[in-house]
């Protein structure tokens, strides 16, 4: 979406209503509210819940994530444009392998994994969650025959499964910097999928040394973080025989941590 300018929104009552309201992508909002809405009455609730700080998304049962279209809903994580990144890193590392294994893990809605079949044949795709509303919305986002796992970390996963890809999107805002975030996320997504403990790391952290039963030789493990956390992590060392790289986005300040095991 074009971020829009005060001008933007003056033919048009309802993007006027949702700039002043705070909307900064308004004429975009008003129409997709339009597309979305069955009649007027429709349209003047959807209207007035989007103005009263609703995501659009959990309003219109959707979000674009590159080509795809993706299912989210009220009380769900909605994937941003920034794990873009994360998903061309992981279909790059499952084109690199042969039959590949490829797990997203705190998949919410799955935008990682559902790239990675839009984008890879004959993947062998597992996701994992701990929570069951994003998962059920994950499913309609993915092919039959994922393997969809709900529980905590990788805890749920079948035993003696080795995946070629794992790649992740874990909270890791610090708690600290909660009120820092957009209003939307606080008050409409889940607190547990927006931070990581202190300094955000918990679940990353927690995710390297798990993983380390689950990733193949040669196989890489994938995480969102931002940068400063992503150049701190991989400074620590990653696990034994593992080597570390930082990938860098175009924004500075999203990273993808990658771990890939030598032997
Ligand atoms: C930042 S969201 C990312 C979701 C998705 N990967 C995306 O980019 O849209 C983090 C996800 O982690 C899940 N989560 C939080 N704590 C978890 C845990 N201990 N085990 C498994 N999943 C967890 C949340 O339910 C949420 O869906």
């Amino acid at each position: 979406m074009t971020r829009n300018t005060p001008d933007d929104a003056t033919d048009d009552p309802i993007a006027g209503l949702l700039r002043r309201a705070g909307c900064v992508f308004a004429v975009e909002e008003a129409a997709l509210l339009r597309e979305h809405a069955t009649g007027a009455t429709e349209l003047d609730q959807l209207v007035a819940r989007r103005a009263a700080g609703e995501p659009v998304e959990h309003l219109v049962g959707c979000v674009r994530f590159g080509d795809l279209r993706l299912a989210v809903g009220p009380g769900v994580f909605v994937p941003r444009q920034r794990s873009l990144l994360l998903a061309r890193t992981a279909i790059a590392a499952t084109r690199a392998r042969r039959s590949p294994a490829v797990l997203e893990a705190f998949c919410g809605v799955a935008p990682i994994a559902a790239s990675v079949a839009a984008a890879v044949s004959d993947v062998d795709l597992h996701v994992v969650d701990a929570d069951d509303t994003a998962l059920d919305l994950a499913r309609r986002n993915l092919p039959d025959g994922t393997g969809i796992h709900l529980g905590t970390g990788l805890d749920p996963l079948p035993r003696h499964r080795l995946f070629d890809v794992i790649a992740a999107v874990p909270p890791y805002v610090p708690d600290s910097a909660f009120d820092l975030l957009t209003s939307e996320a606080r008050h409409h997504e889940p607190r547990s999928a927006l931070l990581g403990g202190p300094d955000g790391l918990d679940h990353i952290k927690a995710l390297v040394v798990a993983a380390q039963e689950w990733l193949a030789v040669g196989g890489e493990l994938l995480i969102e973080m931002n940068t400063a956390q992503a150049e701190q992590v991989v400074r620590g060392g990653g696990p034994p025989h593992y080597e570390s790289d930082v990938v860098v986005g175009d924004d500075g300040q999203t990273a993808v941590a990658c771990f890939r095991r030598t032997r």
